[in-house]
């Protein structure tokens, strides 16, 4: 058995997640530390708010809350969602608490001991009237590119142009509106990456095995272009206050602290862990644990380059990244998601229109892996109805139904498996090896499509057996049959739960029988479960259709044009 540490990259706290926030990290991550669990091993998942930085502060202050009251209130809506996602986090935790400052406090002293910090006097602008040196994001004022009056220190949302705050026409703080400002110097801390640049280029190498293209790539790249010494801290009263004589008015910067996260968050699962187990054994323990860390690809960098750096320069044995699944984006009609346009599919709405299994497949399928992929109500719906309800629903109830009206509620008895099912066992057992093949190579997409094949060889089983007709000449094959297919019934339930995890669990409940591992998946042993006289319930259906009206309905009330 072997340790799995699975984290997800920890959304910010502001704002709700949409469709492709489920898409780019969170769902397969779950997927991931649900297969890896039903492969017997031991798997740590962690998820978590990142609460720190700028956009928080903004936020609270647009909301007219204090930001702690902010966070909380986000964070609970977070976890909420998720829950609701059937995300199986064994701690879902947030950044800005003790243990990530304690995490966070070690880190930075462990760099600074190294020598790998660096002071650097930089300019800035400073609010008199606010008494603080200003985020960039905090300074607003006119686009000197296209007369925007509302263009941020970073950057003119208008024209997208990026700015230096200095260049900004008639500035002035987001805080109070003063237009009191000047430019001053002021001292920052940088984490010496350059310095760091030898080790991690080593380090990086020994991943190429391991690490898909893009992540590899991406890691090449910056290495080749040469690393720039990044600031860690920041002007800001929302955050770690920096432990270091002279900063003690300056905060980390939210990237610093929100990898660092993850094992903060770790500390406060182990607080909380019944079983009094240690956040150093996933965490200290690089010979024993593979970490696998999922994330959108503009998070790639961070995490494979100063995420990995910042813990290279502490001298200490962390467990790194081992495998580095990045993701493309998921669009909505092939744009973006947005809240105050009212377009797009936000999760805490998904949840209520469908199961969230229907999602949970539907993303899994068209996983975007290798590039964007585009949701549309049309293909939604199309999946829900071909795919779950018209090959693995039917299956389930027709043969359910059949066996329960000619023989009773009770897997059939007698008889052997001949030739037909021989052929099925072989068919089987080759999509299934692909199958888990795919799911541990992290290949969602070509996974979905083998669990898809899976069900349909059901389909085909029974269309060629023909029980309906068998049982008026043949009784006792046609029970052989029907007890292949309702084999076939939890064969499909066990392989499908890390993807559709409710509807495993129902269809499964029907026979009263729970989740079994399916490391070394045999079929031919597989099909011979039910041996015959057991109980079992039709009860609901898995699934139901999505009638063209309701898809009309959701593409006005989402706002989709297609
Ligand atoms: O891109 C994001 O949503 C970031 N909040 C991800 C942080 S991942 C980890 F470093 F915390
Ligand atoms: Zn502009």
């Amino acid at each position: 058995m072997s340790k799995i540490l699975v984290t997800s990259a920890l959304p910010y706290i502001n704002g709700v997640p949409h469709l492709g926030h489920m898409a780019g990290c969170l769902l397969p991550s779950d997927v991931y530390a649900r297969f890896q669990r039903l492969m017997g091993n031991e798997v740590l998942y962690i998820g978590g708010t990142d609460e720190h930085g700028t956009t928080s502060e903004v936020g609270a202050l647009k909301a007219g809350m204090d930001v702690q009251s902010y966070c909380d209130m986000y964070h609970e809506r977070h976890a909420k969602i998720y829950q609701d996602f059937e995300l199986s986090f064994d701690f879902f935790g947030r950044t800005s608490t003790p243990e990530n400052k304690e995490a966070t406090y070690h880190i930075f002293e462990q760099l600074d001991k190294n020598g790998y910090i660096k002071e650097k006097a930089v300019k800035q602008v400073y609010s008199i009237d606010d008494k603080m040196f200003l985020a960039d994001r905090y300074i607003t004022g006119t686009c000197p590119y296209c007369g925007y009056d509302k263009a941020r220190g970073d950057q003119c949302e208008n024209c997208t142009k990026v700015l230096e705050p200095t260049e900004l026409i008639d500035a002035r703080s987001t805080i109070s509106g003063s237009t009191n400002l000047e430019v001053r110097e002021t001292k920052h801390l940088f984490l010496d990456l350059p310095k760091l640049e030898g080790k991690l280029a080593e380090w990086v190498k020994t991943k190429e095995p391991f690490w898909p293209d893009v992540a590899y790539t991406i890691a090449q790249k910056w290495l080749k272009e040469g690393l720039q010494e990044r600031c860690i801290t920041r002007d800001l009263k929302w955050g770690f206050p920096v432990n270091k004589p002279g900063y003690e008015d300056k905060v980390f910067y939210v990237w610093f602290d929100a990898p660092i996260g993850y094992i903060g968050i770790t500390k406060q699962w182990e607080a909380l862990d019944k079983q009094n187990r240690r956040w150093q054994d996933w965490w200290m323990n690089p010979k024993e644990v593979r970490h696998v860390e999922f994330m959108g690809k503009d998070n790639v960098p961070y995490h494979s380059i100063t995420f990995p750096a910042t813990l290279l320069g502490t001298g200490e044995d962390w467990t790194q990244v081992d495998f580095l699944k990045g993701f493309s984006y998921l669009t909505y009609d092939g744009g973006k998601f947005s809240k105050s346009e009212n377009r797009g599919v936000f999760a805490e709405d998904a949840v209520k229109e469908f199961p969230a299994d229907y999602w949970r497949y539907w993303i899994m399928a068209n996983s975007p892996e290798s590039s964007d992929s585009s949701f549309t109500w049309d293909l939604f719906a199309g999946a829900v109805n071909k795919d779950l309800n018209g090959v693995l629903g039917n299956f389930v109830s027709r043969v359910l139904k059949m066996t329960s009206s000619k023989l009773g509620d009770k897997v059939p008895e007698g008889g052997e498996y001949g030739d037909l099912e021989k052929n099925l066992i072989n068919t089987l057992q080759e999509k299934v090896n692909n199958y888990i093949r795919f799911m541990e190579q992290m290949e969602f997409r070509k996974a979905l499509a083998e669990l898809r094949a899976i069900w349909v060889e059901g389909n085909n089983y029974i269309t060629v057996a023909e029980p309906w007709s068998v049982i008026k000449e043949d009784e006792a094959r046609a029970k052989v049959i029907l007890r292949a297919c309702i084999n076939l019934i939890r064969i499909f339930a066990l392989l499908s739960a890390p993807i559709m995890p409710a509807t495993s669990e129902k269809i499964l409940q029907k026979f009263k029988v729970s989740l079994s591992e399916i490391k070394n998946f045999n079929v031919e042993k597989e099909v011979e479960f039910f041996k015959g006289g057991e109980s079992f319930e039709i009860g609901d259906m898995p699934f139901e259709r999505i009638a063209p009206e309701k898809v009309e309905e959701m593409k006005i009330k989402y706002g989709s044009s297609k």
